[in-house]
């Protein structure tokens, strides 16, 4: 499973750090010695890939029949933290080792409080190829609420800058079930943001994470109608204007769905670099780890060769690939379970042939119907042992 792997790439520092967030994210230190970094992520791409080589190696004497050989990245996603305070030598550094397969989609995320007089085209003439902007909402007084370090002027220009520098593949990330947002204020963030023409839209719902400021002073929230009603006209506003609804949260024109992204749900194996950066690997004896790089940038910075692993059992992943798999309003085939997990589809048809009695579950597929959609949680909670 080594061709046409995923990369995901941690850039750890924000400007400063939002109060609803838990992504690993560290407010800015005075200095930051950017060049540092991106030689500790080459060192640890670099020793993940020599470990991929040897079991590329193994993969290819176990089956001699397969033609391919090492190991290729047919994406990649430079996500925050905030990397757009890196400026794009630092990445032409980092992208120049990694070997693309062709036509690789190289994701940014970039804060559009970072970026006002930010030259986009120096980020694309360096092979980055898609934005993704946390616009987050296009009204400045839930900007305010939310910490944010921008205003929806700024997201705009930013958003004007990235398409005169050569983006014509962004994303708009956008949230809702803002505090005290009304439904109104949540269709005409969904409206401004349609107004910019991005080929995607994410829009996620507000969630309070544990030990984030939010979650010690939740603000107030929409109340349960308010948030129904926000996501019904949300979906029908997104869809009147052509995107097309492929994940939970995820919205886009035809043909720019996140290549990346989709791996991930496909349940398909990544490598992961950076501080705090998972990855997911099957190896040649068809075990599947997962494991995580260290939290701290310092401790990072010391070391980037430090690896945490896990080895998956088989009784978790069935769930772990329902979790992935079933946010996909598609789903995938039923091959690609055994595909992914190595696990034979009838260890789980029992399960599976009594949610498609409930109406919750296809028959053909492995995917939900619209109402398993709505109870997604609980459907997955059947795979747990
Ligand atoms: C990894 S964050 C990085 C984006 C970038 N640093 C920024 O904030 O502009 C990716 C996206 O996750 C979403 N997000 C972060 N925290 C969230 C939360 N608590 N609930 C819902 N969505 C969240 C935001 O839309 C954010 O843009
Ligand atoms: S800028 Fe993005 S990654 Fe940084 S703290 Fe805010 S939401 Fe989190």
């Amino acid at each position: 499973m080594l061709d046409n792997l995923a990369l995901y790439a941690h850039f750890p520092w924000c400007v400063k750090k939002c109060p609803y967030c838990d992504f690993n994210s560290h407010p800015m230190p005075e200095k930051v010695d950017w060049r540092g970094y991106v030689d500790a992520l080459l060192i640890d791409w670099n020793s993940q890939n020599e470990a991929l080589q040897n079991e590329a190696l193994k993969e290819k004497s176990s089956k001699p029949e397969t033609h391919r050989f090492g190991i290729t990245i047919a994406s990649i996603f430079l996500g925050g933290g905030t990397p757009s305070l890196f400026e794009a030598p630092h990445f032409s550094h980092l992208l120049q080792s990694i070997p693309l397969a062709y036509n690789a989609e190289i994701t940014m995320e970039a804060n559009p409080g970072t970026t006002e007089h930010t030259n986009f085209s120096t980020y694309h003439a360096v092979g980055i190829n898609r934005l993704s902007l946390g616009a987050q909402s296009f009204s400045d007084a839930s900007l305010a609420k939310l910490g944010r370090i921008h205003s929806a002027d700024e997201t705009t220009i930013a958003f004007e800058n990235a398409r005169n520098g050569g983006f014509d593949n962004i994303n708009i990330d956008l949230m809702w079930g803002l505090p005290q947002q009304t439904v109104d204020d949540a269709l005409n963030d969904i409206r401004r943001a349609i107004s910019l023409q991005p080929e995607h839209i994410s829009w996620y719902q507000l969630t309070i994470e544990a030990k984030t400021e939010f979650a010690v002073r939740t603000p107030l929230l929409p109340k349960e109608q308010t948030l129904a009603d926000i996501e019904k006209y949300g979906l029908e506003l997104l869809g009147d204007a052509g995107y097309g609804r492929y994940e939970v949260s995820a919205f886009a024109k035809p043909g720019k769905a996140c290549r990346h992204n989709i791996n991930y749900w496909q349940f398909g194996d990544y490598v992961g670099i950076g501080a705090g950066a998972h990855g997911k690997l099957m190896n040649s004896a068809g075990q599947i780890w997962r494991y995580a790089k260290p939290h701290q940038p310092r401790v990072y910075l010391k070391n980037s060769q430090v690896t945490k692993n896990t080895l998956v059992d088989s009784q978790q992943l069935a769930v772990e690939f329902m979790m992935n798999a079933l946010r996909l309003l598609d789903g995938v085939s039923f091959d690609q379970f055994t595909h992914t997990t190595g696990l034979a589809w009838k260890e789980i048809e029992t399960t599976w042939l009594s949610l498609v009695e409930q109406g919750l579950v296809r028959a053909d597929r492995c995917a939900t119907t619209p109402t398993g959609l709505r109870y997604l949680d609980s459907v997955v909670g059947k795979f747990i042992n």
